[in-house]
């Protein structure tokens, strides 16, 4: 145990290249973690490390911040790819010789693309894209957001334009979420109260409330006097077409669900110091090795450094002057007090990367590893403060 995770410390893994065997030798990565915690800026990283080393890269993402997409010179991100100018990198000072390609999940078209592909007919496909019930299912549905990120990502994944594809998984409040999407959104609408619609409909191809069981009945008259009688219309008519997909769409959902089981697949799973996304990247874990899946790698985002005692003011202020530095009056006092609120953070987060110590040692000796990064001073932004974490991710 002790060997195991004294190998994989933080300090270790740098002189491994980090997370660069990982980027080298895997198709997809996926970048999971709750939200805010930096996934997003971790994707990015990921992607810059494996483009330096000379990998054709894609970067699905959900959110980029407005500030890095437009740094990245993507003024409006998209939903088709967008290549990264490779003469950024240059004026930068970062040599790429891969290449960075960067698209925006768009739940809405990427199931238009579902439909496009399973619909039987012309016909059938226009009916669905046409109905309002389905407008609601692609864009609000709980789940669909997860699942079409795993569509997406399976479309993708065969393109021979890249050699890595990193996946920056949608801020669910629950980590997990994504994993069973699939079967989820399946379930959800072919589901009991979907299976009465069918057979309300069935024979007559027009809907009978009398077929139906009697609660969904009375729900459906009081939605119908609510919207007017072709909402009701509009259900039957889509229940019965959207039928005609599941075939199709199931075998899909399975495949997709298959995939990210494939050996070619890694989980990078980021968390902050704070003890609830410890907690949660921890759980996340649990639900992975229990689907025997693979933790391939944590990365703790904005650790704060550890400091040993903060000089006093009159030190501080002796040293500055002593090196010509006069910043006026109660300068020595603010350094002081923003210095002793750094090293307390450091202890903080420290003490709270116990709980993940403690349980690190497993996924250790199962091969996992651990990465630090710290918390910068600044927002993360641009390609030179990007290329500073993928230094840590994966230095060269
Ligand atoms: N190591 C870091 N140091 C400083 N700021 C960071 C760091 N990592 C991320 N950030 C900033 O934190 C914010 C949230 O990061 P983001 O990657 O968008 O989180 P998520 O995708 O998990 O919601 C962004 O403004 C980003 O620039
Ligand atoms: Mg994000």
């Amino acid at each position: 145990m002790l060997e195991a995770s004294h190998v994989t410390h933080a300090t270790s893994p740098h002189k491994l290249g980090g997370l660069g065997p990982l980027l080298e030798s895997r198709r997809v990565i996926l970048v999971v973690g709750c939200g805010g915690v930096g996934k997003t800026t971790t994707t990015a990283a990921l992607g810059l490390a494996a483009a330096r080393r000379g990998k054709r890269v894609l970067c699905l993402t959900i959110d980029p911040a407005r500030r890095l997409s437009q740094s990245l010179g993507l003024e409006a991100m998209k939903s088709e790819a967008q290549r990264v100018d490779p003469a950024l990198f240059e004026r930068m000072g970062v040599r790429v010789p891969g290449s960075l390609t960067v698209m925006m999940l768009d739940t809405k078209s990427t199931f238009d693309q579902l439909v496009h592909e399973l619909a039987p007919t012309r016909e059938k496909r226009d009916q669905i894209l046409g109905n309002v019930l389905y407008k609601y299912i692609s864009t609000s549905l709980a789940g669909t957001q997860e699942y079409m990120a795993m569509e997406k990502l399976h479309a993708v994944k065969a393109d021979p334009a890249y050699d890595l594809i990193l996946l920056d998984t949608p801020p669910t409040a629950n980590a997990l979420d994504f994993l069973d999407a699939p079967e989820r959104l399946i379930g959800a609408i072919d589901s009991q109260a979907m299976r009465w619609f069918v057979q309300a409909i069935q024979g007559s191809g027009k809907l009978s409330l009398n077929l139906l069981a009697k609660g969904a009945a009375a729900v459906l008259r009081g939605i119908g006097k609510l919207t007017g009688a072709g909402f009701l219309e509009q259900i039957a008519s889509f229940v019965t077409e959207i039928n005609a997909l599941f075939g199709g769409w199931r075998k899909r959902a399975d495949e997709v669900a298959s995939a990210l089981r494939g050996p070619d697949v890694a989980y990078v799973l980021v968390t902050t110091p704070d003890p609830l996304s410890v907690r949660e990247v921890l759980f996340f874990a649990e639900r992975l090795r229990e689907q025997k899946m693979r933790r391939d790698a944590f990365v703790v985002n904005r650790v704060h450094p550890v400091y040993g005692d903060v000089p006093d003011e009159t030190h501080i202020f002796r040293s500055m002057s002593a090196r010509g530095l006069d910043l006026g009056a109660g300068a020595a006092d603010r350094l002081k007090r923003a210095a002793d609120e750094e090293s307390r953070q450091g202890k903080m987060d420290a003490l709270h990367l116990l709980a993940l110590e403690a349980s690190f040692e497993d996924e250790a000796a199962e091969g996992s590893l651990r990465i630090d990064v710290p918390a910068y001073p600044f927002d993360i932004h641009d390609v030179s403060a990007l290329s500073k974490i993928a230094d840590v991710l994966a230095p060269v």
